[in-house]
């Protein structure tokens, strides 16, 4: 099964981030043929400062590298390697009403947050289907703001295809990334905007410290305590087995375990995880020929996929290719 995802560039990723996203991306290359790309592209709808979009996409790779996406086993790329996908955005969106794209959630939202309504932005359904069209992907997983697109490339794979009476672009399936609502420290969706997030790549030491501030109601050390309505319950749960999830479900409700213990259980529990992920970023970031390396072999798979695809939608709708120029 092919399994495709976009990431698109935000600057310093959090909890939420992994647990939502990156974690089952990097979990999903070991059963599946996996491409991951940085939606550098989709980044110009907000991001007009070249040194930083490139200092971003940099940090993708990174991030997802110190994770533990083998470059071996799944594609990492940019997106703007594959320039075939502007094409095919263009071929989409005359296949496309205008209707489509005025029903999009997220176009209105960003709108309303402030962001320019640019042609971009408005088009931005467009592009991130034929990013996902253009590989003839299966799979796509996302976050559950992200369905909505996901449905509109399906209905443009459709309409391609119907008007053209050809077998050219793959009907994509979206698969909603299991953690879907992390808390963050105040016990709201964790998120970069509300400024509860607990950080990635921090210092073992401040990050412990953001652990020990999360909210908790007031009740004593000795009072029973309800597993389901505790933040620091809820973050144990996304990180530690099964089996430890038990064992401090188990001891809340007996009572007799303060929050404060709870928290330095959750702190050791993130720094398994977060420990060599940072030292595996520290080397990284010394060695930025091995990152091109891999985003360019990781282009290079994606771009031999996508000739092969755009041959056929080229083929298609009629669109004729002078000999040789597309070498
Ligand atoms: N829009 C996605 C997001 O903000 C990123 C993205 C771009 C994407 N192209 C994609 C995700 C294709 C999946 C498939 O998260």
């Amino acid at each position: 099964m092919r399994v495709l995802s976009g990431i698109q560039p935000t600057g310093k990723l959090h909890l939420g981030n992994y647990l939502g996203a990156m974690k089952q991306h990097i979990e999903a290359q070991e059963e599946n043929e996996c491409l991951f790309f940085i939606a550098n592209y989709h980044s110009l709808t907000s991001i007009q400062e070249p040194e930083r979009l490139r200092e971003l996409t940099r940090d993708v790779a990174i991030d997802y590298l110190a994770f533990g996406l083998d470059p071996n086993k799944a594609s990492l790329f940019r997106q703007s390697d594959i320039p075939e996908v502007t094409e095919l955005t263009w071929i989409l969106s005359t296949v496309t009403g205008r209707g489509l794209l005025e029903r999009a959630h997220s176009y209105k939202d960003k709108v309303a947050r402030g962001l320019p309504a640019s042609m971009g932005l408005f088009c931005y359904p467009v592009l991130m289907a034929a990013d996902i069209l253009i590989y003839r992907s299966d799979v796509v997983p996302v976050g559950k703001d992200q369905v909505q697109h996901i449905e509109m490339a399906q209905d443009m794979a459709g309409y391609f295809n119907n008007t053209f009476n050809c077998n050219a672009l793959k009907r994509p399936e979206p698969r909603l990334n299991r953690a879907m609502v992390v808390p963050g420290v105040d016990g709201q969706k964790m998120s970069k905007s509300y400024g509860n997030t607990i950080p990635l790549f921090e210092a073992a030491k401040a990050t412990r410290k953001i652990i020990m501030s999360i909210k908790t109601d007031s009740k004593t050390v000795q009072e029973p305590k309800d597993p389901d309505s505790c933040t620091v319950f809820a973050l144990y749960s996304l990180l530690a087995d099964p089996a430890e999830v038990a064992e401090l479900d188990r001891r809340y409700r007996a009572g007799g375990m303060g929050y404060g213990e709870a928290k330095t259980m959750l702190a050791d529990r993130a720094e398994r995880v977060l420990g060599p992920a940072r030292e595996r970023r520290e080397q990284l970031v010394k060695d930025p020929d091995f990152v091109e390396d891999v985003l360019r072999r990781g282009a290079g798979k994606a771009r031999s996929i996508a000739r092969e695809v755009m041959a056929g939608v080229r083929e298609a709708c009629g669109l004729l290719v002078a000999k040789d120029t597309h070498a």
